[in-house]
């Protein structure tokens, strides 16, 4: 069966290619507008994303505004068979606007307001903003909703942040309201009663606070979800016009790694295609591994907030200026890096940003044309030889990832686990451990999906619970289900400790899954940085050995589990720390303990994807540093080969018949690929090869 999502605009099927552009910094050069074009052409670039932060160009004093460039720009896109993302300008204000109305200004954790300056420097509550924010959509709506170059908008840029001006404090008590509908049930769900902290007003409820309240863990964790919603809120302010012109034009809004601040599996509800801005900080080791596998985590989760092909919206055609020391792509590297997110399931590579700046903050970072102004620089030649790759590749727009493991990362978990107040305050490492359970599914090349307690477990094989402490009841059944029905599950300490109030569960961790995992975890041990255990292999786990064990230990009591391994140290030494609980047609593992060791997870995760079955993208032992990931229509699988090692690898290839999918040649025996080498490999898909 043939399954593939259309392609994000009818108007270009196709990889789109580009960069944001922001001609309004060289309208006083009309050769410098030019020659973007025929350079646009020459790169093999189909798409822009123009006019991200134009809002003083746009409407150079209030109510005065000023679109002719705009239309020059796009009307030249369109006689030019180039595309446009036309963006909201609302990352950034004019100083008028800060000027006269100095609410759209944010105030910070201290209640001190901002001076005018930098960008995304805004209240999302104020309702001059709001207004003027209408205005602006609307007149660009007007104008360019059915202008044959715009197929789609870059709504604002990079939203984050909060304030905690009047206005969003009064819009925080609000949301609780209506979250909680009494004081009572308020004071109830943040067991207010400790420290004397019960409200007897809602006027006495503010935003969390360096110099008032910070330690009431249920109050930070609804102003952390009450920011992300508000946010969510603007960004639905800012399409209503957009949406009211044109509803079949596509709204995006260009998301960042694993970004802290916002809840992106609720914003992605919101989006018509997910983008994000990915700048992988290459070269910092002689292995990439680590950089490598966490923008693999980022794509797989991108993709999985709506379970179809998202956008790369950003990433740099060679430095960043930000980073301590910005390195160059080293050959090779630019087209590993992009093919890295087409693999998981992006339909877009796009870069920041067109054309250097001459001047201001970003003048040296990456773009893909260099201050010299032509094409004649080897970052211009990555880039126009990643066009033409792409333009190969159009029969990929629109396959899906098929993923039968998947990493259970919810946004209020992370929140409530790292606001926890012990067990180790020194660093629980939640994202590191998620990176670790990850990394070794991503070294086996086994297509993975990060999903949210909401998500549909059904269709999966395994799912892995990295440190879920926060974690529902309802969660609990859907996962239970999920063994009982034939799933294995893979479970971590310090998971199901709290609710959705970051209220304890009583009666015994891991709350609502104890009965699944057959285990009661009775304590948990910090260590500190420079103290280890040792997790040491039994019988039945499939393969043996010690491990270093780091940072926290759970003694935990047998309830019909099987022990897998035992603690090599300590008053608790010989106690179990992994096991095993068979339970309906499943299996439920639960590791009581941070292995700090890599080759743990390789041994463990390699058992248990033999075991339940687990689809890998190719059948081959990889090199360590090597990932495959796949993409499929249902007829036709591909299957990319990634080389990070930074060495020049082999790969002995199974016996099945395969094509380079570039070259359309056969390929058989051992690959070799080069340093910082890509290949995609074309096969019959599974079903249809059966
Ligand atoms: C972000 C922003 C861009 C630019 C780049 C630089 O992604 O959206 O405007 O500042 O970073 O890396
Ligand atoms: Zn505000």
């Amino acid at each position: 069966m043939t399954v593939k999502f259309s392609p994000i605009s009818p108007k270009l099927p196709v990889f789109m290619h580009g960069a944001d552009y922001n001609p309004d910094q060289w309208l006083h050069d009309p050769y410098v507008l030019e020659e973007d074009i025929r350079m646009m052409k020459l790169a093999g670039c189909n798409v822009m994303a123009v006019g991200i932060f134009s809002w003083s160009m746009l409407e150079p004093e209030e109510g005065v505004f000023e679109f002719a460039w705009l239309d020059q720009v796009l009307d030249r896109f369109a006689a030019n068979g180039i595309y446009a993302w036309l963006a909201t300008p609302t990352g950034a204000r004019p100083a008028w606007m800060s000027e006269k109305y100095p609410e759209v200004l944010r105030a910070e954790k201290n209640r001190v307001r901002n001076l005018h300056g930098m960008r995304h420097n805004h209240c999302m509550t104020s309702a001059v903003y709001r207004e003027k924010t209408t205005i602006m959509n609307t007149k660009l709506a007007d104008r360019y909703s059915n202008h044959p170059a715009v197929i789609g908008w870059h709504i604002s840029n990079e939203y984050g942040g909060e304030c905690h001006c009047d206005y969003c404090q009064e819009a925080f008590r609000g949301w609780l309201k209506k979250k909680y509908g009494t004081l009572n049930a308020l004071n109830l769900a943040w067991w207010t009663k400790f420290w004397s902290h019960t409200y007897t007003s809602w006027s006495q409820v503010e935003s969390p606070a360096p110099h008032g309240e910070n330690m009431v863990h249920g109050h930070n964790l609804d102003w952390r979800r009450f920011v992300s919603d508000q946010t969510i809120d603007f960004y639905k302010h800012e399409i209503v016009p957009l949406k009211a012109m044109n509803p079949d034009l596509p709204c995006t809004t260009n998301f960042m790694d694993w970004f802290y601040g916002l809840d992106y599996r609720e914003f992605a509800k919101e989006v018509d295609v997910v983008s994000w801005d990915a700048y992988p900080t290459w070269h910092e080791a002689t292995s990439e591994v680590n950089i490598a596998s966490w923008f693999s985590f980022n794509h797989d989760m991108f993709r999985t907030l709506k379970h179809k092909p998202f956008m790369l919206m950003e990433s740099t055609p060679s430095l960043t200026n930000w980073q301590p020391v910005s390195k160059l792509k080293k050959p090779g590297m630019h087209k590993l890096s992009s093919l890295q997110a087409v693999a998981h399931g992006s339909d877009t590579v796009q870069y920041f940003q067109w054309r250097k700046s001459r001047g201001a903050s970003e003048k040296f970072h990456g773009a893909v044309i260099d201050h010299v102004g032509h094409e004649h620089t080897r970052v211009f030649g990555d880039v126009a030889e990643l066009g033409r790759t792409l333009a190969g590749l159009t029969e990929l727009v629109g396959t899906t990832v098929p993923a039968d493991a998947a990493i259970l990362a919810d946004w209020d978990n992370r929140w409530a686990v790292n606001d926890s107040q012990g067990p180790r305050n020194g660093g629980l490492h939640y994202e590191q451990t998620v990176m670790q359970h990850y990394r070794a599914l991503w070294q086996m090349g086994v297509p993975t999906d990060i999903v949210g307690s909401d998500d549909d477990f059904s269709a999966y094989k395994l799912l892995i619970l990295p440190m879920a402490y926060l974690l529902r009841e309802s969660t609990g059944s859907a996962i239970d289900k999920f063994v009982q029905s034939g799933g294995t599950l893979a479970v971590t300490y310090w998971s199901g400790i709290v609710d959705e109030n970051d209220l304890c569960h009583l009666g015994g961790f891991p709350g609502p899954l104890r009965e699944t995992v057959g285990i009661w975890a009775e304590e948990i041990d910090g260590l500190h940085d420079e103290q280890c255990n040792r997790l040491i292999m039994g019988e039945g786990a499939g393969f043996g050995g010690e491990y270093e064990i780091r940072d926290l230990c759970e003694l935990i009591h047998i309830e019909g589990a099987e022990t897998l391994a035992f603690y090599g140290d300590d008053f608790y030494a010989g106690r179990p720390a992994l096991t095993v609980n068979k339970r309906g047609e499943g299996k439920a593992y639960y590791l009581a303990a941070r292995v700090s060791d890599p080759a743990f997870y390789d041994a463990f995760y390699a058992g248990l994807v033999k075991e339940a079955n687990v689809r890998r993208s190719l059948e081959a032992e990889l090199p360590q540093g090597v990932t495959a990931q796949l993409r499929t229509d249902g007829e036709h699988e591909y299957v990319f080969l990634l080389n990070f090692s930074g060495r020049a690898e082999k790969v002995e290839l199974p016996g099945e018949a395969l094509a380079d999918a570039e070259s359309g040649a056969e390929v058989s025996g051992v690959l070799e690929l080069p340093v910082y080498g890509v290949c995609i490999l074309k096969r019959a898909a599974s079903g249809v090869r059966a």
